[in-house]
């Protein structure tokens, strides 16, 4: 995107596409890039650019934001996320604009200081406060921990669009249009779940309170930190955001496996078998060690259920099934069916640790729970088979 867009009246997009970070936070995989979204609303007495975007996109987005003010000066730059994805060039707006005020909220105040050594120009919103840009009256609101302490929200009381900051948001570069009537909803779907499951899900119950929060103001746009730009569409979106963040998964299970020599990768895709005799269609069955866990957890979130197997490494969990493990503990899906399975060879380990999971998890556990020793015999798969099963009946 290689100019500044009108996203609505008086308001700019002067966000910037990033091809060039491979891992998103240093953890999660970005095929399709990731955009930093920024914006700009012009009131009649001032100008507002709300967040900033990442450091090393300094020349674009002062091109942008130059552009789309128009000769004016900024006044107020809103941070509503101090995280470098959004905050990286409050110093070098600070440097361009002299004068320019600060606006965020209690939390914010240290952490300008600390990231940016600003201590001055700055004002700190109560939650429903307000400020006047003429003709444009932008509203506040806090959303702690969503994604950090300070997070808050914005919202536009003339044009009815919420900044919403992280949440909404998705990973994937903008390609072409920057608005959800611009594009097949296929494409940026999927991604903003894996944004979800990896960023947002631990913090769900979150959510649920902030939808409540915000569930009173007139939205007619949602105009999020990262991702597509909801315009066509809220109310889906919304409702998308409601589902997750209530755990409620689709009809469909996921298989997710750790296997040295493929032993536990057969008893895993008899599990596979089992569900469809059962009548379930949407299976993804996944190698723990190929697959980037964002993509395990995405679909984990997106299904009812799932079944963890794991060979035994060092009388333990076999390192990339221990991995998951604990990005699920860490986020504790709740409202979903899950089975287990081990094998080992000289020693047992893999299936007490996944029981030890499961237990932890607080989830259903459907059984049986399936040990086998060296390779899967036919009663082995049997097992499984009917592992699968009774998790497919479950669904149902
Ligand atoms: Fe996109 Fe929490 O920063």
């Amino acid at each position: 995107m290689y100019k500044a867009i009108l996203a609505d009246k008086d308001t700019w997009w002067v966000g910037v596409n990033d091809y060039e970070t491979d891992l998103f936070e240093s953890l999660w995989p970005l095929p399709q890039g990731v955009a930093y979204n920024a914006y700009l609303v012009l009131g009649s007495t001032a100008a507002a650019a709300i967040d900033t975007v990442k450091g090393p996109y300094l020349d674009e987005y002062i091109n942008k934001l130059t552009e789309a003010l128009g000769g004016r000066t900024l006044n107020y730059l809103v941070v509503n996320h101090m995280e470098p994805d959004h905050a990286g060039l409050i110093s070098q707006l600070r440097a361009k604009w002299p004068g320019l005020k600060f606006i965020g909220n209690a939390k914010t105040v240290p952490m300008l200081k600390g990231y940016h050594g600003i201590e001055e120009n700055i004002i700190a919103m109560k939650d429903g406060d307000t400020l006047d840009l003429g003709g444009h009256v932008l509203r506040f609101a806090t959303v702690p921990m969503l994604h950090w302490p300070e997070s808050m929200v914005t919202f536009d009381t003339t044009t009815g669009v919420l900044f919403s900051n992280d949440s909404f948001g998705g990973f994937g570069a903008h390609e072409g249009g920057i608005f959800d009537d611009q594009k097949n909803p296929a494409r940026w779907e999927d991604e903003m779940l894996r944004y979800y499951a990896c960023i947002v899900a631990k913090y769900s119950n979150i959510v649920q309170a902030a939808l409540k929060k915000l569930g009173g103001l007139p939205i007619t746009k949602i105009f999020p930190s990262h991702g597509t730009l909801f315009r066509e569409d809220v109310k889906k979106v919304i409702s998308l955001y409601d589902k997750w963040s209530k755990f409620e998964g689709e009809k469909g299970a996921v298989v997710v496996y750790g296997s040295m020599y493929g032993n536990t990768r057969r008893m895993a895709e008899a599990v596979c078998t089992g569900l469809a005799e059962a009548g379930v269609k949407d299976i993804r069955l996944y190698d723990a060690s190929r697959t980037d866990p964002s993509y395990i957890l995405r679909d984990i979130w997106k299904f009812r259920a799932f079944a963890l197997l794991s060979c035994t490494y060092n009388t333990q969990l076999y390192p990339s099934m221990e991995a998951i493990c604990s990005k699920l503990l860490n986020r504790m899906p709740k409202n979903k069916l899950v089975g287990v399975a081990g094998s080992y060879s000289w020693s047992k380990g893999a299936l007490t640790a996944l029981q030890d999971y499961a237990a932890k998890s607080k989830l259903e556990v459907v059984g049986p729970a399936v040990e086998v020793y060296a390779s899967p015999t036919d009663e082995d798969l049997k097992q499984c088979c009917e592992l699968g099963v009774n998790l497919g009946e479950a669904l149902a």
